[in-house]
């Protein structure tokens, strides 16, 4: 029964049947690479139109003007000008070392928190009105300009001093 299928196949016209779908199906396979966590606060703008302004603050009190861009993470974008804004659980929501203070003028303009983020947020050490997590602040052109400030420390309760249970 195979080689019956198998023969019928490898008729001249099956065959170039066969290669005209494979050549199809091999097209159909070409996509955009994928990025990687963070991969994207890598690339600079396209454009001048895509691009946003912010500034942080760190914990000695300095300003580091930033030139980011809509879509970036800013998490991943203080990674990339090497601001220490910690991050450990990769912007999984599963940690607070990504706190952070939004400058007032600029909290309206974010989405609000979900529960999730509430959660911890309530975790986190020198916690104030204006607190977010950086790995959920998502650029866009109405951030053009906002400060955030790190707190004077952060604590990873889930990483530090947590020993995993093999499985
Ligand atoms: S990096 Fe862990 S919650 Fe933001």
């Amino acid at each position: 029964m195979f080689q019956a299928v198998l023969k019928r196949c490898l008729l001249p016209s099956n065959l170039k049947l066969f290669s005209v779908a494979r050549s199809a199906t091999i097209r159909r396979i070409h996509v955009t690479p994928a990025l990687k966590h963070g991969e994207y606060e890598w690339q600079d703008p396209k454009s001048e139109e895509e691009v946003v302004n912010i500034v942080y603050v760190t914990k000695d009190g300095k300003k580091h003007p930033v030139r980011g861009k809509v879509g970036d993470n800013v998490l991943y974008l203080a990674h990339r000008y090497g601001i220490e804004m910690e991050g450990a659980c990769e912007a999984s929501l599963a940690c607070t070392t990504c706190h952070v203070y939004v400058n007032e003028n600029y909290l309206d303009q974010l989405p609000p928190s979900e529960e999730k983020e509430d959660d911890l947020l309530d975790m986190a050490p020198f916690l104030k009105e204006n607190s977010r997590l950086g790995c959920q602040i998502i650029l866009t052109k109405d951030l053009e300009g906002m400060e955030l400030q790190l707190p004077k420390a952060t604590r990873n309760f889930y990483v530090d001093g947590h020993t995993p249970t093999p499985h």
